[in-house]
């Protein structure tokens, strides 16, 4: 998840000039033929300033250099592109960018909304999207008295340790949602859906750190009130530059682009056997990041969720789950084989760390890390039914540290991918150390981690034969 990416205050510096590893290479195999130059570093930072791919912010995001990288050396105009796990759609767009099919799975419908908004950005006539935001701009004006009344409310089941947003910026928010409510053109509406989602915790008491907190426990003072519709018509201004831009770099050529708002586990459902050239995507990381929670005011405020029982289905759904959803269970094991793997001996290890401390402890760890490698296993018989022979995927996913010790997800992924029939072609590393991550700045932190071992992101290669 190329950490935290897109929220630059937690973004992790990294080294300067990427160290290149190939674990095949330094196992003293040979690498791929095909592309076995490194890749670019596939750090979401950079995108914060690229047309399009600024619009979201996303703690998960990677870059789009990193994906032309990949689409420039794997793919051509005639190559449908599959991103299981598309985020704000970061694939997506440069698949478009390149000419290509592409398609996306992604299960939280705020970020599903981005990667759909954004890929097809460059259909939308930005002369009237212009229209809408001076519409817009005056509606504001005129509403921006003390003395208007809204005809909104804030969402019903949206409930906060201390109000989300102060009584002024909450005026203002539901002004533009009375806007928001006069937009027929689907199209444009969800430009402003996405505009309002894209910073609405700006202007809020809660910030990312890099989980979503209120601002007063992260030692910033409360916002009082805040400049709302101004950043929304700002961000909207943004979109139509970048609308004009994508229209006048896309190729001519029409190109397929299908989102699919639901778990990739559903494959079979939405995708043909055989289908796909080429794979680039990052799973969520073993660190708990929970997507979930921190787009909860956006999952309620654009009406994707009522209630906490509507999160139930996302969480179970969400690759390797949550912690939180399985550290009661007595014992959750690996439901496949992996002969020549230390994996089972790590979680065993992992199980025996803190006892004492209940579901705290290590088992409740282990429970949660067995859990991601039976998805780990799910992901890679995906992979293996999607592609055409002779595709590839490059998947980029981070190494964890749990309790104290480090889990190679990258080598552990690429074994199980082996398990399935791919063929791993290589890893490479090309960020030395990774900081930020929400699970190190959690209570499994220990120095002894720290010092003993680094975090790392790792693209694997993995090729069908
Ligand atoms: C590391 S992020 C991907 C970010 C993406 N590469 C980008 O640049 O925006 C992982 C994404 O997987 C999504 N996700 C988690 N479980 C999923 C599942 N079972 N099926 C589809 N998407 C899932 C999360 O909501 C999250 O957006």
């Amino acid at each position: 998840m190329i950490v935290p990416k897109m929220m630059t205050s937690q973004l992790t510096a990294h080294a300067s000039s990427p160290m290149q590893l190939s674990l095949l290479e330094a196992n003293g195999q040979s690498a791929a033929n095909n592309g076995s130059a490194a890749f670019n570093d596939p750090a979401f930072a950079g995108n914060k300033k690229l047309p399009v791919h600024r619009w979201v912010p996303w703690i998960a995001g990677f870059s789009s250099d990193f994906v032309r990288d990949v689409l420039e050396r794997y793919a051509n105009g005639n190559s449908t592109v599959l991103d299981p796990f598309s985020g704000v759609g970061t694939t997506l767009v440069e698949s478009v960018l390149f000419g290509c099919n592409t398609c996306g799975f992604e299960i939280n419908p705020y970020a599903a909304l981005a990667s759909r908004v954004k890929s097809h950005s460059h259909q939308i006539n930005a002369t009237l999207l212009d229209d809408y935001i001076e519409r817009f701009k005056s509606f504001y004006a005129e509403s921006a008295r003390a003395d208007y009344l809204p005809q909104s409310h804030p969402p019903k089941g949206f409930n906060t340790r201390s109000p989300f947003y102060s009584p002024k910026v909450l005026h203002k928010v539901l002004i533009f949602l009375d806007y928001l409510a006069l937009i027929q053109a689907a199209d444009i509406r969800d430009l402003f859906r996405l505009a309002f989602a894209s910073t609405m915790v700006s202007y809020s008491n809660y910030s990312y750190e890099p989980s979503l907190g209120r601002r007063t426990s992260a030692g910033k003072s409360e916002l009082l009130d805040g400049l709302v519709g101004e950043v929304i018509a700002r961000k909207l201004t943004e979109f139509s530059e970048d609308i004009r831009w994508f229209q006048a770099h896309k190729p001519q050529k029409e190109t397929e682009i299908k989102i699919v708002e639901a778990s990739f586990f559903e494959y079979e459902k939405y995708l043909a056997a055989g289908s796909i050239d080429l794979i680039i995507t990052s799973p969520p990381y073993l660190n708990n990041y929970h997507y979930n929670r921190n787009t909860r005011p956006h999952l309620y405020w654009l009406d994707f969720v009522e209630q906490p029982g509507d999160f139930k289905n996302l969480e179970y759904a969400n690759f390797g789950k949550y912690w939180q959803t399985v550290r009661e269970q007595t014992r959750l094991e690996l439901d496949f084989c992996l002969p020549d793997s230390d994996l089972p001996q790590k979680l065993e290890l992992l199980r025996a760390q803190k006892p004492e401390k209940g579901i705290y402890g290590g088992n409740g760890w282990a429970n949660y890390a067995a859990a991601y490698f039976n998805d780990c296993y799910k992901f890679v018989s995906g992979i293996q039914y999607a592609l055409k022979p002779g595709g590839s995927a490059l998947v980029v996913i981070g190494n964890s540290i749990l309790q104290g010790i480090l889990i190679p997800t990258d080598q552990y992924l690429g074994a199980i991918a082996q398990r399935v029939g791919l063929e791993l072609v290589r890893i490479d590393i090309p960020r030395a150390t990774r900081v930020g991550n929400s699970i190190i700045q959690s209570d499994v932190r220990t120095v002894k981690a720290k010092k003993s071992h680094q975090l790392y992101e790792a693209i694997v290669e993995l090729r069908k034969v």
